[in-house]
C-alpha cells in the first residue's frame, strides 16, 4: 500500500507536477513558528534518514580547529606561499584554492611547469607539451579534518594499527614520522612529488625526507617566518632550526586544512527538521539516491554513506582511465591501477576511495582523473557505468594536453575488470532530481568570497612584516 502511494506521487512528478504533492499532513515544527506541509515525499525520506542513521551533522561532535586557531593562521601562510616548491613557483594554494571549491577547477593539475605560475583555474596551462603534468585530479581540501581512514584516491596515507602508514614506508606499516593526524600526515608529500611541487632539479637525488629538510632550511632564509612560527607553537625564544622545521610546517598547513570546515548545507537542515529547506525537485533525487533498487531508487548511499557521504571503501566504477595514468605494470601503460597500486592485491586494481559528496557541485571536474567536466555528466556514469564509459566523450575534457594515446585499449582492459558496479537502465529524467539533490550539498559559504575571505591571505595585516613568495593568484574568465 505504502508503495502504491508512492509509485502514484512518483507518477505525478514525472508528469510534470513540480509543486508540493497533493498527499500532503499538516506539520508543526517544534519551534511552532509557522505551519508547514508534510508531504508523503517528506514522509519517505524520514524514514530512509532512520533507516540511514543520518542527523545532517558530519562533525559529529568532532574537534576541529577555528581557523582564526594561531596554527590554522600561520598555515593559511604557508598554504599561499610558493617557498615550500623547488623552484619557488608552486603553491599548496596552486591546485587548492578557496575560491575554486578547494581544487584548481582542472581535470588534472598543473603544478610546476606552467606558463604563468601565478594562473589558477581553467586557464592554468602548461609551458611545453613535453611535461605531462599530474595524473590525477585535486580533490577538495575542505572537510578534510573528516576523513578516518584513508587520504588521497587511493588512500596511501591510511590510519592503521599503530599508526599511520604513508608512502614512505612499506603498506601497511606506520610511519613514525606521520604526524598528529591524517591531513597532517598527508600534507608531508605534496612538496616531494616532482610533478606537484618539487621540480626536476631541486634536491636532485636526494629522499622525500632530505627534501622536506632543505625546503624548511630554505624557509628560514626568508624573512619574517620566525617571529610567525614562534608565535603560532607559543615558544617564544625558539631557534629557527628548533620551531622552523618540516613536521611543524606540515602540522600547520594541516591546521589550515582541518580548519576548512564546510558543512552547513541546506540538506543538513532539513534533516534536522526545516522541510522548506529542498525543493520538491531535490526532494525526489533524494529519495532516489537512499533508496534500494527493489525500492525504485538507485542505492547511492550504499557507497556514499552517511553525513559525509562515503563509506572511505575502495571501489571500481569504471571511471574512463583519460591522462597520463600513474604507472601500471609496465610503467608504460597510461593505466592508471588506483588502490592496487599501494596494496598490489589484484582485486583492487581500478579501485579508488568513494569520494565525500558534500559541495560537489563546485568541486569539478569529477572523478579521480576529472574525467567530467559536468556533474549531470559524472551523474549519468555513476547511473549506468557500462554504458558511460562505453560512449565516453573526451571532447569535454578542456585541457588539451591530457594524452589518450592509450585511452581505448585502457577502456578495455578496465571493462574487462571486476566492477563493483552494475550497468542498469535509468530513467533519463531522474538525472535532473539527482543533480538537484547533490546542489544541496553545497555550503553556501563556499560559493560566496566574503564568507570564504577567512580562509584567504589577509590583505593589510602584515604589511610591516611582509612575507616574501606569495601567491598572488590570478583567475582568468
Ligand atoms: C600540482 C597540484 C597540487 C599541489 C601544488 C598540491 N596538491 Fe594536494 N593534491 C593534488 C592532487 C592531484 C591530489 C590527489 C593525488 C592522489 O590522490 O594521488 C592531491 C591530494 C591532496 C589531499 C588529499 C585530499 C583527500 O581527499 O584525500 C590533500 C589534503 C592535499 N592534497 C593537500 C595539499 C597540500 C597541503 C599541499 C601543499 C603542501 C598540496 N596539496 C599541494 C594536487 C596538488
Ligand atoms: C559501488 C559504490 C558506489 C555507488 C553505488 C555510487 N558511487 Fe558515486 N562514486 C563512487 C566512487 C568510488 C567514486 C570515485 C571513482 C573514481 O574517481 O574513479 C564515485 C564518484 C562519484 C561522483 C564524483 C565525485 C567527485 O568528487 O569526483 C559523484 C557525483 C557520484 N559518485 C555520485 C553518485 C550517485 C548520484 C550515485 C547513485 C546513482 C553513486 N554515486 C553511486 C562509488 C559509488
Amino acid at each position: 500500500m505504502r508503495l502504491m502511494i508512492v509509485t502514484l506521487f512518483v507518477t505525478l512528478v514525472l508528469q510534470g507536477c513540480q509543486d508540493e504533492p497533493l498527499n500532503t499532513t499538516i506539520y508543526m515544527p517544534e519551534n511552532g513558528s509557522s505551519l508547514v506541509l508534510r508531504s508523503e515525499l517528506d514522509a519517505e525520506l524520514e524514514g530512509l534518514i532512520q533507516r540511514y542513521g543520518l542527523t545532517g551533522d558530519p562533525l559529529r561532535g568532532k574537534n576541529l580547529p577555528s581557523i582564526d586557531a594561531p596554527l590554522a593562521q600561520l598555515g593559511l601562510k604557508l598554504f599561499f606561499n610558493k617557498a615550500l616548491s623547488g623552484d619557488k613557483d608552486v603553491a599548496c594554494v596552486t591546485c587548492h584554492h578557496p575560491l575554486l571549491g578547494g581544487g584548481d577547477n582542472l581535470s588534472l593539475s598543473i603544478g610546476v611547469g606552467a606558463e604563468n605560475p601565478d594562473v589558477l583555474g581553467h586557464k592554468r596551462l602548461l609551458k611545453d607539451s613535453l611535461t605531462l603534468g599530474v595524473p590525477r585530479n585535486a580533490p577538495t581540501t575542505f572537510n578534510s579534518g573528516l576523513w578516518q581512514q584513508f587520504m588521497f584516491h587511493d588512500g596511501r596515507v591510511a590510519q592503521v594499527a599503530g599508526g599511520i602508514t604513508t608512502p614512505d614506508v612499506p603498506y601497511p606499516q606506520p610511519d613514525a614520522q606521520a604526524g598528529h593526524n591524517l591531513v597532517h600526515a598527508q600534507a608531508r608529500f605534496p612538496v616531494t612529488s616532482s610533478h606537484e611541487m618539487r621540480g626536476n632539479l631541486f634536491d636532485r637525488g636526494g629522499t622525500t625526507q632530505t627534501c622536506r629538510d632543505r625546503l624548511a632550511e630554505r624557509l628560514r632564509e626568508e624573512p619574517n617566518w620566525l617571529s610567525l612560527f614562534r608565535a603560532a607553537f607559543a615558544q617564544a625564544d625558539a631557534a629557527a632550526e628548533t620551531v622552523m622545521t618540516e613536521q611543524n610546517i606540515a602540522f600547520a598547513l594541516g591546521e589550515y586544512e582541518r580548519s576548512q570546515v564546510f558543512v552547513n548545507h541546506a540538506w543538513k537542515q532539513y534533516v534536522q527538521g526545516d522541510l522548506t529547506a529542498l525543493s520538491s525537485s531535490a526532494k525526489h533525487g533524494a529519495l532516489l539516491f537512499f533508496r534500494e533498487r527493489s525500492e525504485g531508487g538507485y542505492a547511492c548511499a550504499a557507497c556514499h554513506r552517511g553525513d559525509f557521504f562515503t563509506d572511505e571503501q575502495f571501489r571500481n566504477v569504471l571511471m574512463p582511465p583519460i591522462g597520463p595514468g600513474k604507472g601500471g605494470v609496465d610503467n608504460l601503460s597510461q593505466q592508471d591501477y588506483g588502490r592496487w597500486l599501494v596494496t598490489q592485491d589484484p582485486a583492487d586494481k581500478f579501485r579508488f576511495r568513494t569520494p565525500s559528496l558534500l559541495n560537489v557541485a563546485v568541486t569539478g571536474p569529477w572523478g579521480h582523473n576529472g574525467a567530467y567536466t559536468t556533474l549531470e555528466g559524472v551523474v549519468k556514469h555513476m547511473l549506468n557505468p557500462f554504458q558511460a564509459a562505453l560512449s565516453y566523450d573526451s571532447a569535454q575534457l578542456q585541457q588539451t594536453h591530457i594524452p589518450h594515446m592509450h585511452l581505448q585499449e585502457n577502456l578495455r582492459e578496465m571493462l574487462a575488470s571486476n566492477t563493483d558496479m552494475a550497468g542498469q537502465a535509468y530513467r533519463e529524467e531522474d538525472v535532473g532530481y539527482l543533480v538537484d539533490f547533490l546542489q544541496t550539498l553545497t555550503d553556501p559559504c563556499v560559493t560566496r568570497s566574503e564568507c570564504m575571505s577567512r580562509w584567504l591571505p589577509s590583505k593589510d595585516s602584515d604589511e610591516q612584516n611582509p612575507l616574501t613568495l606569495q601567491l598572488d593568484a590570478r583567475f582568468e574568465p
